[in-house]
């Protein structure tokens, strides 16, 4: 045995890795298996990032975000939740997937247990396992309408280990919004043990039938308990590649979150700040036309493929995935090997997305309609034929 850890040795590509693999480099290929659309980042985004680069935004700053980033997520705050934070509860230590990570380093010791609900996006599981901690599924119920949250099943699942319970709303991949009532319910059931809440909202503005942004924990927590309410810029105004997000933290960690981010990333890159501050302060038609834009293709999905016999789909009430259950003779990943040779699709296999979803798969619908309607007919295709 060398030095490297055995575990490190041991690291695989997520489910949604390995399949990409296969046909990432086909042009023919329509590609659902991202979470991402196929539009450019909005024009006043990228002219505000181009005008840092020329104003000389290239240096090292403040590494829980430049001053003005963190002035904007304040005001943003205001506008969308009506709240006052107080700034040194806010970072930007690069990207949300970095936000997950320190959050982790936050909460996470060797032994320690984390409540993740499930389906969950599979980073978090090898996030809180880099750490040396150990994840408890907690399954949503799936249906008769709504995917949905049983308090009980959590309840169950908390040992004197459990140190946070991790929630992703609006969630990938199954598009379930968790209620303002859900939210006060977990809230005081942590409360109650002394559990963490870390709460993925990276999706806050992707929501349907209701105003936006979702419901969050940003509006319910006090300022100096242990809820990380962790978000970004990715999803809202198609900005997946600037690699920029922000956390909302206990007031406390000011200080030690500068030091966390220091040593992660020393800060967010600093021209990319000034796009991500353009964004909150210019974006919000962007976010709204975007979200009606996948409002659309949910309707589509609906009709081509809601009331196929060979699947069980529940309408997601936010962020961009569909995640149906194939009810065929064969696993998600199976359909997803067949879907991608004979038909052409890129789709996940539901079983990277937690233990319970094997018959699952997850088909993003960000992408342009007429793009959109030839991937759902090829699926739709293949089920007829199976
Ligand atoms: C639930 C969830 N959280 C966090 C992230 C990471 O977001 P970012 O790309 O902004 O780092 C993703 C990305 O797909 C996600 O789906």
């Amino acid at each position: 045995m060398g030095p490297i850890r055995q575990f490190v040795l041991d690291l695989q590509p997520s489910g949604i890795g390995q399949i990409a693999r296969e046909g990432l480099d086909d042009p023919e290929v329509i590609p659902l298996w991202f979470g991402e659309s196929d539009l450019n980042s909005p024009s006043f985004v990228n002219e505000a990032a181009k005008q840092a680069l020329d104003d000389g935004k290239t240096f090292y700053n403040w590494t829980r975000g430049h001053l003005p980033i963190r002035e904007g997520l304040l005001r943003y705050h205001q506008k969308h939740y009506g709240i006052e934070l107080d700034e040194d509860r806010v970072s930007v230590p690069g990207s949300t997937m970095l936000t997950v990570m320190i959050t982790c380093q936050c909460l996470v010791e060797p032994g320690d247990e984390v409540i993740l609900v499930s389906p969950y996006w599979p980073n978090i599981r090898t996030v809180v396992e880099v750490l040396g901690g150990r994840t408890v599924d907690v399954r949503l119920q799936e249906g008769p309408k709504r995917w949905w949250l049983d308090l009980d099943d959590v309840k169950r699942a908390i040992t004197p280990k459990t140190k946070a319970v991790y929630v992703n709303t609006p969630s990938n991949p199954t598009g379930w919004v968790m209620s303002r009532e859900e939210q006060v319910a977990l809230l005081m059931l942590c409360r109650e043990r002394g559990i963490a809440i870390i709460s993925d909202e990276v999706y806050h503005r992707n929501v349907f039938d209701r105003p936006s942004p979702a419901p969050s924990f940003v509006t319910l927590a006090e300022p100096e308990e242990p809820v990380f309410i962790l978000n970004g810029w990715s999803k809202g105004w198609a900005m997946t590649g600037w690699r920029l997000g922000w956390m909302v933290h206990p007031k406390q960690l000011a200080v030690p979150m500068a030091v966390l981010s220091e040593v992660n990333n020393t800060g967010a890159t600093a021209f990319v700040q000034y796009g991500g501050l353009a964004a909150l302060d210019q974006g919000d038609a962007f976010a709204d036309e975007f979200v009606a834009r996948c409002g659309r293709n949910r309707a589509m999905a609906q009709e081509i493929l809601g009331s196929h016999p060979k699947l069980d789909l529940l309408i997601p009430e936010g962020a961009f995935y569909l995640f149906p259950r194939i009810k065929a003779p064969m696993n998600g990943l199976e359909f997803a090997r067949r879907l991608l040779r004979e038909e052409k699709v890129g789709a996940a296999p539901g079983y990277t997305f937690g233990e319970g979803n094997e018959q699952h798969l997850r088909i993003c619908f960000a992408l342009s309609s007429t793009r959109l309607e030839t991937a759902f007919m090829r699926i739709r295709r293949l089920l007829d034929r199976i």
